[in-house]
């Protein structure tokens, strides 16, 4: 079983050379083989794959396949028996794989279009998600259970100029909608700043969760505070979650003491 660095060095797959698209093509492959969704991104992994080996003049060239399972000696490697899948999009670093990947879940799809993010991404998990979500062709999104999307909040933040809908950026969550509307997940899980609650006199929102609701999903929302779950940091996001048939209970959520920030520093040698 060859080790993802490995082929990684073998290959000289480095997101550095900007090739980021067939990277995620042929990573979204790598990752995806064995889960019935591969067909999405094969065709341009394997034609990437006879691209490398000219480009590198290697001599022999095994089939792509013959190195199927890789062994992912990656931080954070997807688990061994998931029990669902989800998407991430807007991914950043990953701070929505982990927890998902912890629970039992199946990464399918993944984008982020900032480059420095792009390759943390690849370092944390292997996979080069794909990028600007505006451009994507939605038809090589695979189905999934849970949608995940902390999508930009700057557009809402008092941090920002608070333009909302105004802002490009502010439409992004309208290209969420067209997957939701194709893949009908499960679930949908939504992050964004406490400020989201009352841009525009509360209309953003609104409208959000009317979208969803058209969609035919029952919504639940509450503004929640990282330092209630083990962090010592007061970050306060509204998260949003759309299911197909039951209210999210918030109240269910397990709660943990504050840490101090002590406990997290180094200890002086
Ligand atoms: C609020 S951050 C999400 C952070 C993420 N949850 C994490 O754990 O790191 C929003 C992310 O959306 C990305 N983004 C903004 N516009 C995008 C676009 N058009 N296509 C893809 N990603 C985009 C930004 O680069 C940023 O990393």
């Amino acid at each position: 079983m060859i080790k993802y660095s490995t082929l990684k060095e073998k290959l000289k797959l480095e997101i550095l050379n900007g090739n980021v698209e067939d990277l995620a093509y042929f990573t979204h492959y790598l990752q995806n083989h064995k889960n019935g969704v591969a067909h999405s991104y094969e065709k341009r992994a394997k034609d990437y794959y006879k691209t490398i080996f000219e480009d590198l003049s290697l001599t022999s060239e095994p089939e792509l396949q013959a190195m199927l399972p890789i062994k992912w000696d990656v931080p954070f490697p997807a688990p061994e028996k998931p029990e669902f899948t989800f998407i991430d999009l807007f991914a950043g670093i990953g701070g929505f794989r982990i927890p998902m990947q912890e629970l039992g879940g199946n990464c399918v799809f993944s984008s982020e279009f900032n480059y420095h993010a792009q390759r943390a991404y690849e370092f944390n998990f292997g996979e080069v998600p794909f990028g600007d979500i505006t451009k994507l062709n939605t038809n090589i999104v695979p189905k999934h259970d849970i949608l995940c999307a902390g999508f930009p909040c700057q557009p809402f933040s008092i941090s920002g100029k608070m333009k909302g809908f105004e802002d490009t950026r502010g439409t992004l969550i309208y290209h969420v909608f067209e997957i939701i509307e194709k893949h009908q997940p499960k679930v949908i899980f939504l992050e964004n700043v406490k400020h989201l609650v009352y841009h525009n006199k509360k209309r953003t929102l609104a409208t959000i969760v009317q979208h969803l609701e058209e969609m035919g999903y029952v919504v639940s929302k509450k503004v929640l505070n990282a330092s209630d779950f083990g962090i010592p940091q007061n970050r306060e996001r509204i998260i949003i979650i759309g299911h197909k048939n039951t209210k999210f209970d918030f109240s269910k959520i397990e709660q943990k003491t504050k840490p101090t920030l002590k406990e997290f520093l180094d200890k002086k040698k």
